[in-house]
C-alpha cells in the first residue's frame, strides 16, 4: 500500500512510498483512509522527531474495510474518522475500534478529517472550563485549527466569546461570522474572563491568566510561541475578586470519550454548523507545500490532503 513515510533524506522529511498493510490485532479496525488533515503538532512530534520509516498522521477519515474480531467498533463499510497517534497517513490504517467516530452517509470525509485533534481538542478544553452559557471565554490563537473550532463551540455553548489572533484587523471579520462577540489583539485582552482555551503560550498565557475571574479556568493546550511564560512576582497570588483561580494542562489522548466526540463534531460539521476552515486541499503527492506552507505559519485554518487523489 501507499504511504507518507518519514525519510529526513528529503526536503521536508517525508516521502510517498510503498510499505507492507498493517495487520489489525482483534480490537482494532481496519480503515481504508479517503482524506487526512495536518497539523502543526504532526509535524513537530510525527515528522521532526519521528525515526526513518515512521507512517505519522494523527487524523485521517475514510470506510471500514474490516470491522474489529473482537466485535467492538462500527461494521465494514461505515464512515469513520480515526485518531491515534501515527499510521494515519496511509491507504490503509489499523486503529482501536472504540475510539472510531462515526460520520454521516455522505459526508465529506475530507472535511470530517480534521474534525479529531482540532475539534476533540477545543470541545476538550471548554469541557475542563465546565459550564458556557453566559459566561465570558477567550479563546487564543483563535484563527488556527483549535482556536476556530473553539471559538465555534463556546458560542454553541452559549458564552460571550473574545477571539484573541495576532492580526484583529485582517481576521476580525472572519472571526465574528464564527460567532465571536470581540476580537481583540494580544495585549488588549478584556478582565472578568471566566475561562480561556489558550493555544498560543507565552506572554499571552500570563496576560490571559491575570485577566481571569474569580473561580475561571485557563486550559492551556498548546505552545506556538518561542517565548517562554515569565509571571510577574505576585501573579499567582489570590486577590479579590480573583479568587480560585486554576492554570490547567491538557492533553488530548487523555481526553475520555473520543470517539463520542468525533462522531457528534463530525456531524455538526457535515450539517455545516461548525466550519473547520479548510484553507489548503490536495493530494498527499503536494503533501511539501503544506508543510513548508505550516512550518512557516502562513497556514491559519487547516491542511487536507486527499489520499485517493492519484
Ligand atoms: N495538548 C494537546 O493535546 C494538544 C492538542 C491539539 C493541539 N495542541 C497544540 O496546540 C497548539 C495549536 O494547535 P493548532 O493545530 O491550532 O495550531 P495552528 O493551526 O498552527 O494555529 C495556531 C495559531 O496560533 C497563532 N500563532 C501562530 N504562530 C504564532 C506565534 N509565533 N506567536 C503567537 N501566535 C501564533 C495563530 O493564530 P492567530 O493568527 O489567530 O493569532 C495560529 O493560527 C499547538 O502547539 C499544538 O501542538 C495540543
Amino acid at each position: 500500500m501507499l504511504a507518507l513515510i518519514v525519510d529526513h533524506s528529503t526536503a521536508h522529511g517525508l516521502r510517498l512510498g510503498e510499505i507492507p498493510p498493517p495487520k489489525p490485532v482483534p480490537h482494532e479496525a481496519l480503515v481504508r483512509v479517503v482524506a487526512v488533515s495536518v497539523n502543526f503538532g504532526d509535524l513537530q512530534d510525527g515528522v521532526a522527531g519521528a525515526p526513518d520509516g515512521t507512517v505519522p498522521g494523527w487524523e485521517a477519515a475514510g470506510i471500514v474495510e474490516r470491522a474489529a474480531l473482537d466485535g467492538s467498533g462500527p461494521p465494514i463499510g461505515t464512515p469513520v474518522v480515526s485518531l491515534a497517534l501515527n499510521g494515519g497517513w496511509a491507504e490503509l490504517r489499523a486503529v482501536d475500534a472504540r475510539t472510531l467516530g462515526v460520520v454521516p452517509n455522505g459526508a465529506d470525509l475530507g472535511a470530517v478529517s480534521t474534525v479529531p485533534v482540532a475539534g476533540v481538542s477545543a470541545l476538550s478544553a471548554l469541557d475542563r472550563i465546565g459550564p458556557l452559557l453566559g459566561r465570558r471565554i477567550a479563546v487564543t490563537g483563535a484563527t488556527g485549527g483549535v482556536g476556530r473550532f473553539a471559538v465555534q463551540l463556546a458560542r454553541l455553548g452559549g458564552a460571550e466569546v473574545i477571539a484573541v489572533t495576532g492580526d484583529p484587523k485582517l481576521h476580525g471579520e472572519a472571526l465574528r461570522a464564527l460567532g465571536a462577540d470581540q476580537v481583540v489583539a494580544p495585549g488588549r485582552l478584556p478582565d472578568g474572563l471566566d475561562g480561556v482555551v489558550d493555544t498560543v503560550g507565552g506572554p499571552l498565557l500570563v496576560e490571559a491568566f491575570s485577566a481571569l475571574a474569580g473561580n475561571g479556568t485557563l486550559v492551556a493546550v498548546g505552545h506556538v510561541t518561542e517565548d517562554p511564560e515569565v509571571f510577574p512576582v505576585g501573579a499567582l497570588l489570590s486577590r479579590q475578586g480573583q479568587d480560585n483561580r486554576s492554570l490547567v494542562t491538557f492533553f488530548l489522548l487523555d481526553s475520555t470519550n473520543v470517539g463520542r466526540g468525533i462522531s457528534w463534531l463530525a456531524g455538526k460539521v457535515s450539517a455545516g454548523v461548525i466550519d473547520p476552515g479548510i484553507v489548503w486541499r490536495g493530494s498527499w503527492r503536494d503533501v511539501d507545500e503544506v508543510v513548508e506552507a505550516l512550518r512557516s505559519r502562513q497556514l491559519h485554518g487547516k491542511a487536507v490532503l486527499d489520499a485517493a487523489a492519484q
